[in-house]
């Protein structure tokens, strides 16, 4: 299905085969963000990959098939598929964009990436893929991702050229998904321990939000300094957030799993249970990060992981799922001492975005804050109408941006951790702004605006930004 959506778009793409065009239009779309007009920004990182593998190789581009279809002489200097694209395609695309993974088709082969051109290069200009909301201007995050103006002129050359080919090397057609490099043992695998059917409330709705309550097994306070998410079945995985839910909570979750006769519970939004903590979320191409050394949240004894999976079942409507979940602790005999980080929610939750408005902004202050405060990372959420949120904080040592996400998109949200943790010196105060379009170009398919309030419904909104904070101790009841 959703590959018809791509070739429909590829098919609009090449009937203004003028890149001018293309990228006219897309300036005028995105705000001025992507510049993909100028020439003067300098990219030092393409340079390297693109240059390296072009002179290296250019006697035998000169044999290059002529069979590719491509207007290419013996005396080609221009970038190839083996040597440009090829690496690019590794470096930003196919840690998703292989086969049985969270993208709708591969970009792993010379022919796939020939086929997906037209629609790749937009999403290029466009700033769609690779999908990174934040703006890099705010903060510096790890595990970013993006591709330069420099490699998508270099992907527009080869384009203009007739696609290519080139001389494949010695491990071409060898793309791999970027591995997860994490060392050792999974202290504790949560597995609720048997195949999930996804089954959506109603016959024409999609998505599914169940929540299952697992065990960890542990009979001391443990630190968690790595969450790392394996999703069984990626056609119907869509984000899943894991919560502690504390033992004083093991009533309450009883009554919501014995709610229908199904395995685990109904749950939009959120865990349903008071008292619950977040403990990591996951949404489709993130990197497990660890936080930094010695640093872990902590899982009290007798508290259960409550995994909420959101499933969307348009792609596999008959598929299975067994996500498991992957708990790394703190290494106590290194760390005798961890720091605890705790994840901390700032909700906006007197949220009201008028019936109609194009442009609702909401804007949520937190309190003051009397100490220094040090944010390892951030996870700002909305639902559906949100557009735009941003969160930045006025501290004794001046203004901080937190982050910035100027293009929401339900679909691609998650953690975002800071390069560099960054210092709120006291007294600081967070204010959080979301933006919605509740006009009725913005609405689901058969709906009319309505007055929006906070609620975990699909049609309620939040403002949410959740973060991850390291507090000197004693600071927890200050929040
Ligand atoms: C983090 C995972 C990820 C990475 C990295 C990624 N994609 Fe995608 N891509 C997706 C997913 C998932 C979709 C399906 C639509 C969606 O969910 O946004 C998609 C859709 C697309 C589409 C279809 C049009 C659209 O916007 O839906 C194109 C074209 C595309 N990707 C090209 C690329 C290219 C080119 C790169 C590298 C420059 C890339 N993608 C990198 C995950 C990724």
């Amino acid at each position: 299905m959703t590959i018809l959506l791509v070739v429909g778009l590829s098919t609009a793409v090449s009937a203004c085969s003028d890149d001018d065009s293309v990228n006219g239009e897309s300036e005028a779309e995105n705000n001025g963000e992507i510049d993909t007009g100028s020439n003067d920004e300098t990219t030092d990182e393409i340079d390297a990959g693109s240059d390296v593998g072009s002179d290296a190789d250019d006697d035998e581009n000169g044999e290059a098939p002529d069979d590719v279809g491509d207007d290419t002489g013996d005396d080609y200097e221009g970038p190839t598929y083996y040597d440009d694209i090829e690496p690019m395609m590794r470096a930003n695309c196919t840690s998703c964009h292989i086969p049985d993974d969270i993208a709708p088709f591969p970009l792993q082969t010379y022919e796939d990436v020939k086929t997906f051109a037209p629609a790749s290069h937009i999403t290029m200009v466009e700033g769609t893929m690779p999908p990174w909301p934040p703006d890099d201007e705010c903060a510096d995050f790890k595990d970013h991702r993006g591709i330069s103006t420099a490699e998508v002129e270099i992907f527009e050359e080869w384009m203009d050229a007739g696609y290519p080919e080139g001389e494949p090397g010695e491990d071409a057609g060898a793309l791999e998904p970027t591995s997860v490099d994490i060392d050792g043992e999974a202290d504790r695998v949560l597995d609720w321990g048997f195949d999930y059917k996804p089954q959506p409330p109603g016959d024409d709705e999609i998505d599914d939000y169940r929540c299952f309550a697992v065990d960890p097994d542990i009979d001391e306070d443990k630190f968690v300094n790595l969450i790392h998410t394996r999703p069984d079945n990626a056609e119907v995985v869509h984000h899943m957030i894991a919560y502690i839910a504390p033992e004083s909570s093991v009533d309450e979750l009883e009554v919501l799993e014995n709610e229908d006769d199904r395995p685990g519970y109904e749950c939009f939004g959120g865990p349903r249970v008071s008292d619950a903590l977040w403990l990591s979320a996951w949404a489709p191409g993130e990197v497990p990060t660890p936080f930094a050394d010695g640093h872990g949240i902590r899982l009290e004894e007798g508290a259960k992981v409550v995994v909420q999976m959101h499933y969307n079942i348009v792609n596999d409507p008959e598929g299975t799922d067994r996500t498991e979940v992957d708990l790394y602790f703190v290494d106590e005999e290194e760390y005798p001492e961890p720091v605890e980080l705790a994840i901390v929610p700032l909700p906006g939750t007197d949220l009201f975005i008028e019936a109609g408005d194009p442009e609702a902004e909401v804007v949520v202050e937190a309190p003051q804050l009397p100490i220094d405060v040090t944010v390892h990372g951030v996870f700002p959420h909305m639902h559906m109408l949100g557009t735009e949120i941003r969160i930045s904080a006025e501290t004794g040592d001046g203004d901080v941006c937190l982050i910035d996400v100027p293009r929401w998109d339900f679909d691609w949200q998650g953690f975002y951790m800071y390069e560099e943790p960054i210092e709120l010196a006291s007294p600081s105060q967070v204010t959080m702004t979301c933006v919605y379009d509740n006009s009725a170009s913005n609405q689901a398919p058969g709906r009319t605006p309505q007055d929006v309030y906070w609620g975990d419904g699909t049609y309620d909104e939040m403002c949410l930004g959740v973060f991850v904070l390291e507090l000197p101790p004693g600071a927890a009841e200050l929040l």
